[in-house]
C-alpha cells in the first residue's frame, strides 16, 4: 500500500477548547519511530481527555498546535525498527497520549496495540484501551466491588459509565447512578437500580435515603467539581472506597481536615496509563479480565455512535456540553 505524505487531521490550534480545533488536509503523514507502528486509522475514539487536553487541563498534555485524539484503531501500513510479532495488514487499537489519532493516519507503540478482537470491526473496538479498563480497573482492583455491595457511579450514561454499569451489576452490586435527565432511560436500561439527575437534587441526601443511611461502598468519581464533595458525604464511613479518575466537572479541593472530621473514606486515584506503567501485571489481568467478559456475553463488541472527522469540533462540543451519550467515534 503506498503511503501518501499528507493527510487530513484535525488540529488543536489553541487551549480554548474544541472551537479552535481545525480540519487541516496537509498534515504531514508521520513515520513510525523504533518499536512503533504505523496505522492507518479507520476509526478514532472520543474521550473526555480530548476536552482536557483542549483546555490544557491535562497534565503534561501536548501544547498547540497539535493534532488532537489519543485513541485510534486501524490497520498497520508500516512497522518500524525492532518491531516483532505485528506486520502489515494487522487490524489493532491503541493509545498516544500525545494526540494524532484524529488523522488518516497515526503512529502506536507496538508494545501498546491491542489486536482487534476477531470478527470485530476496528470501530467496534474502540474503548477496548481506555474505557473499559478504567471501568474494569476502579470497579475491581481498585474498588472491591462484589456481591450485594452498593455502587454509585457518575457520568453513567457517557462512554467509560456505560461499561461500568454493565460490570457492577454483573459481579452482583446494586447500582446508583447519576445521568443528565434526558439520559435516564439508557441507564436504566443498562440494569442501573436508581437513576439520580446529576444537574440538580441533592445527591449525597438521596444516596443515603436509599441505603438506610450507611452510604454505598464504593464511588466512581468521575465529575469533580462541586459533586466531588457530594461523592464523600454519599460514601460508607470507614471501609467506603472512593476511586478519583476524572474531573469534568472542575478541580475539587479536601484537606486532611475534612478525612479526619467530614469524610472518613478511602479516597484511590486511578489514571489508566499511571496503572499500566506502574503496575502492569494489574493492568494484565484487568485486560484478561476485561476478555472473560466478552467470552460471558457480559460486553460485546462497542457500538460508537460515528461521525465524519469534519465533524469533529461539533462533537466535542458537544460531550463538553454533556449532550452525549455512550461512545463517540471519528472516522477519516
Ligand atoms: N483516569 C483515567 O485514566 C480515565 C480514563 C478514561 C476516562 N476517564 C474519565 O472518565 C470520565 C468519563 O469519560 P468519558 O470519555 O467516558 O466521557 P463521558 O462520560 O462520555 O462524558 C462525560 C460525562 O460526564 C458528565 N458530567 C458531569 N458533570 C460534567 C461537567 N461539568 N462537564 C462535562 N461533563 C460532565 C456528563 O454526563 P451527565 O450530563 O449525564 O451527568 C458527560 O456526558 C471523564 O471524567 C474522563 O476524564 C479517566
Amino acid at each position: 500500500m503506498s503511503i501518501p505524505s499528507t493527510m487530513r487531521a484535525l488540529r488543536q490550534t489553541s487551549l480554548d477548547g474544541p472551537r479552535d480545533l481545525r480540519l487541516v488536509t496537509d498534515a504531514p503523514v508521520p513515520s513510525p519511530g523504533p518499536g512503533e507502528v504505523l496505522i492507518r486509522v479507520t476509526a478514532a475514539g472520543v474521550n473526555f481527555v480530548d476536552i482536557s487536553q483542549s483546555r490544557g487541563t491535562f497534565a503534561n498534555g501536548p501544547r498547540p498546535p497539535y493534532l488532537a485524539g489519543i485513541e485510534g484503531a486501524g490497520e498497520v501500513v508500516a512497522v518500524g525498527e525492532g518491531v516483532t510479532g505485528l506486520e502489515p495488514g494487522a487490524h489493532v487499537i491503541g493509545v498516544g497520549v500525545q494526540g494524532g489519532a484524529f488523522a488518516e493516519y497515526m503512529p502506536l507503540f507496538a508494545a501498546g496495540a491491542v489486536p482487534v478482537p476477531p470478527g470485530w470491526t476496528d470501530e467496534q473496538a474502540l474503548g477496548l484501551v481506555v474505557n473499559l479498563p478504567t471501568a474494569l480497573a476502579a470497579l475491581r482492583p481498585l474498588g472491591g466491588v462484589a456481591e450485594g455491595r452498593a455502587v454509585l457511579i457518575h457520568a453513567a450514561a457517557g462512554g467509560t459509565g456505560q461499561a461500568a454499569v454493565k460490570m457492577a451489576k454483573h459481579y452482583g452490586a446494586t447500582v446508583i447512578a447519576t445521568a443528565s435527565p434526558d439520559k435516564h432511560e439508557v441507564v436504566r436500561a443498562l440494569g442501573a437500580d436508581h437513576v439520580l439527575d446529576s444537574r440538580g437534587g441533592d445527591i449525597a441526601a438521596e444516596v443515603l435515603a436509599l441505603t438506610d443511611g450507611a452510604g454505598v461502598d464504593l464511588t466512581l468519581e468521575s465529575v469533580g467539581g462541586a459533586a466531588f464533595d457530594a461523592s464523600l458525604a454519599a460514601t460508607k464511613r470507614v471501609t467506603g472506597r472512593v476511586v478519583v479518575f476524572g474531573l469534568a466537572g472542575g478541580e475539587a479541593a479536601i484537606s486532611n481536615w475534612d478525612l479526619v472530621y467530614k469524610h472518613q473514606v478511602q479516597i484511590i486515584g486511578l489514571n489508566i496509563g499511571a496503572l499500566i506503567q506502574a503496575v502492569p501485571q494489574v493492568f494484565g489481568e484487568v485486560m484478561e479480565e476485561l476478555f472473560e467478559l466478552f467470552g460471558a456475553g457480559v460486553l460485546g463488541p462497542g457500538e460508537p455512535t460515528a461521525h465524519d472527522l469534519a465533524e469533529g469540533p461539533k462533537v466535542l462540543a458537544e460531550l463538553e456540553a454533556r449532550s452525549t451519550v455512550g461512545k463517540l467515534a471519528l472516522l477519516p
